[in-house]
């Protein structure tokens, strides 16, 4: 297979428009037969659930090409089942966990040029998707909906790589206690592109959500969870309804605790013991891990002592051994790679 001519090591993280999609269609209370398409273009009701009430979520996984030349995915059937979880939250219809699966091995084989090779530093970012495609004017679920999922090669989420991050704590909230922060809506995403504008214009990488009802508890980054360690080796992971339940996170603490060794917690972390910490990293599909060096809070900076070059000796080993298992050089605990081709 001739792969695309993409210059592989040097792209961001951003949409390149791919061969095939898949696409399948909700109507009179059934999902249709779905297929993939060469067409790029969605046309819809102006009047369709998703433009005027943001009934749409959202999922996001990687393939990659592993060392001995296959192309695999990783954990698929955990971001069916979360997808699941926030079309409940929604009141849109389920896309059947198997179909999910299947679309997702389906999209990536139709695809294979676009998988970035071995070695590369990059990957394919798979976007299963779904929305309110029927009209809705009254404030009601819509009665139609449509399923897409479409993929793009990616490079590291945030500039610069595996740089360490300086992150600023937010004066603005992502998630109400009782809302939507626990799932994929697109409507999370929404309101945090003002902070996010003003964080990068202010020369931050990113924000640190607090819990709403408190502003005392750490929640998570617009699109990555917390993971510390303390200066006695702990990794600690904050615990909290509000925020979304991290693939990459939940994988990470069973790596930290199962294969590496190490004391895990998940439990609430403080603001106020972020001080303490040792190192911190942000963790999900896009970031992988990607530390932090800094942390600013109304001019207050907090430097964890790995520094601004490299990350730092806890966040390394579960980085490689993440990244190990994902590129075939480590072996995975059962059921965490799906072998496509
Ligand atoms: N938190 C938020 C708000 C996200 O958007 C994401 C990305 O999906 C994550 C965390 C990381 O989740 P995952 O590891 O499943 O990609
Ligand atoms: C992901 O990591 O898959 C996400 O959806 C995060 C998003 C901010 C790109």
């Amino acid at each position: 297979m001739e792969k695309a001519n993409i210059d592989w090591s040097n792209i961001g993280f951003g949409y390149i428009r791919t061969d095939k999609r898949f696409v399948s269609n909700f109507k009179d209370g059934a999902w249709d037969e779905g297929c993939l398409t060469s067409d790029d273009q969605v046309v819809i009701s102006e009047c369709a659930g998703v433009l005027q009430y943001a009934q749409t979520c959202f999922e996001g996984l990687k393939a990659y090409t592993t060392e001995d030349g296959h192309i695999v995915c990783f954990r698929p059937d955990l971001n069916a089942d979360r997808m699941i979880d926030s079309c409940k939250r929604l009141e849109m219809p389920v896309f059947p966990k198997e179909r999910f699966i299947k679309a997702v091995e389906d999209v990536v084989a139709a695809n294979e040029a676009f998988v970035p090779p071995y070695g590369s530093g990059a990957t394919l970012y798979i976007r299963p998707y779904m929305f309110g495609s029927s009209p809705v004017i009254g404030v009601k679920p819509a009665a139609e909906y449509q399923f897409r999922m479409f993929c793009t090669p990616v490079g590291p989420y945030f500039k610069g790589g595996i740089k360490p991050l300086t992150i600023r704590v937010s004066d603005f909230d992502r998630a109400a206690p009782h809302g939507t922060g626990h799932i994929k809506a697109g409507l999370n995403y929404a309101m945090s592109l003002y902070a996010i504008q003003d964080a990068h214009e202010k020369g931050f990488d990113e924000n640190m959500y607090l819990d709403a009802a408190t502003r005392t508890k750490v929640e998570e980054t617009g699109g990555a969870n917390f993971l510390f360690v303390t200066k006695d080796g702990t990794v600690v992971t904050p615990k909290s309804d509000s925020i979304l339940p991290s693939i990459t996170r939940r994988s990470l603490m069973y790596v930290a605790k199962e294969i590496l060794g190490l004391k895990t917690e998940e439990r609430p972390v403080y603001f106020d013991e972020v001080k303490d910490m040792a190192e911190c990293g942000l963790c999900g599909t896009a970031a992988v891990i990607s530390p932090v060096g800094k942390i600013v809070d109304h001019g207050n900076e907090i430097c964890l002592p790995a520094g601004m070059t490299d990350m730092g000796p806890v966040t390394k080993k579960l980085y490689d051994t993440l990244t190990g298992i994902q590129m075939g050089r480590l072996e995975a605990p059962e059921g965490w790679i799906k072998v496509i081709k």
